[in-house]
């Protein structure tokens, strides 16, 4: 059914492009919020979206996105595809009169991208939104919480590591420990990487990543990801094997997106607590922001500035990984990390931590 692009009353509209397993949590979720309508939604494959439209209230559709964006103008465009189609839906979402991009990480696949997308978001003044929506999750604010109280000390280390691969998982660990450091910018990385399979992914990775970080507040970051990240035993499933914490001169304290959190403190001894990462409890209050955002009471957790923080690191570590040496941060040049570091690990295989991962990452028999 056409719509005429007329907003509800008090509601934003919002276009959502991509219909796949995030494009539907982020529809259902701005139809779920009093303050979102979703008025138009975009796949280039017919069947998903015309089965995503009778579940979203019947939207209009449309396969292509900067056409429907015109046709709809938008209060909120959003995009769920896939990494590497970034710069094209931020231009149609400028065009399309958006003010505010949602999108999924990683920011940008490479620093020639993340500055191209810097510079269209800051030349028209849209905001923007990147979604590392585990933070909303209790054991994720608990840990975030025990840090910020001080019962750690003087924190002097944060640290993620993910068996799953650079391109799904490095840019959620890198968030969520800038958020534990209160977004202070890093310095320099450095970083070294392994295997090239994941290369051949829709997520393009190397198999294994780490990385070195000097935060400016004298923190250190230290971070693995990929095949040779130590697996997590005490977590069942394979993608929420994700460790990401801070130690301090008076204890520690982590969480495990699918194992809880945990935590020593001088004062409160070990203190532990079961916990999972869930879409249906995380995807409201990362929505909820965007309209606070909107009405200009709230800048968003999420926003775009608080994800190139992490961004610039990944991108550092993978230059650092191609190139060797020490990266120092902001970067000031735009590159090709993907390029770069493709040629770097083409033709090695990578050593793993654990049987499973040698089966999640294609080597089995190898
Ligand atoms: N934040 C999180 O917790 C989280 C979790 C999983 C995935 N992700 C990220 O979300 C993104 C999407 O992942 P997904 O699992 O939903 O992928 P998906 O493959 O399920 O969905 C992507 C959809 O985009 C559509 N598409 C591709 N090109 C298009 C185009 N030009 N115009 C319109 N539609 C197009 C595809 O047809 C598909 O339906 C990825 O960047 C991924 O890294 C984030």
């Amino acid at each position: 059914m056409p719509n005429t692009g007329i907003k509800h009353m008090s509601k934003y509209s919002v276009l959502v492009v991509g219909m796949g397993k995030r494009g539907m949590h982020h529809a259902t979720a701005f139809n779920a919020n009093p303050r979102f309508q979703v008025t138009g939604i975009c796949d280039i494959d017919a069947k998903r979206l015309s089965e995503a439209a009778s579940k979203l209230g019947n939207p209009q559709t449309g396969t292509d996105a900067a056409a429907l964006a015109k046709a709809t103008r938008p209060d909120v465009f959003c995009f769920c595809t896939l990494p590497h189609l970034r710069t094209p839906f931020i231009q149609a979402a400028i065009e399309g009169g958006s003010r505010l991009i949602a999108f999924e990480k990683p920011v940008a696949l490479t620093s020639a991208e993340l500055f191209t997308i810097r510079d269209l978001l800051k030349q028209s003044g849209v905001k923007a939104v990147v979604s590392h929506q585990h933070r909303y999750g209790p054991h994720y604010q608990k840990v975030k919480e025990i840090i910020q109280s001080g019962a750690l000390g003087r924190v002097h280390t944060v640290y993620g590591t993910a068996t799953g691969w650079m391109t799904h998982m490095l840019s959620h660990l890198l968030d969520y420990t800038c958020w534990f450091n209160q977004y202070t910018p890093a310095q320099w990385v450095m970083g070294q990487a392994a295997g090239g399979v994941k290369f051949a992914d829709n997520h393009p990775s190397p198999d294994y990543i780490t990385g070195f970080v000097q935060f400016a507040n004298g923190v250190r970051g230290i971070y693995e990801c990929g095949a040779g990240a130590p697996d997590q035993p005490e977590v069942g499933k394979w993608w929420g094997k994700n460790r990401m914490g801070a130690q301090g001169t008076e204890g520690f304290a982590e969480v495990l997106t699918n194992g809880g959190w945990r935590a020593v403190t001088k004062s409160g001894g070990y203190q532990s607590v079961d916990g999972a990462m869930n879409y249906d409890r995380d995807m409201p209050p990362y929505i909820q922001e965007m309209a606070d955002w909107l009405d200009n009471k709230q800048v968003h957790q999420c926003n775009f500035e608080h994800a190139c923080l992490g961004a610039e690191i990944m991108l550092g570590m993978q230059r650092s990984a191609a190139q060797g040496g020490q990266i120092a941060l902001p970067l000031t040049t735009g590159a090709d990390e993907q390029a770069l570091l493709k040629a770097r690990v083409a033709g090695q295989s990578v050593l793993v931590s654990c049987e499973q991962n040698r089966a999640e990452f294609g080597l089995t028999g190898a």
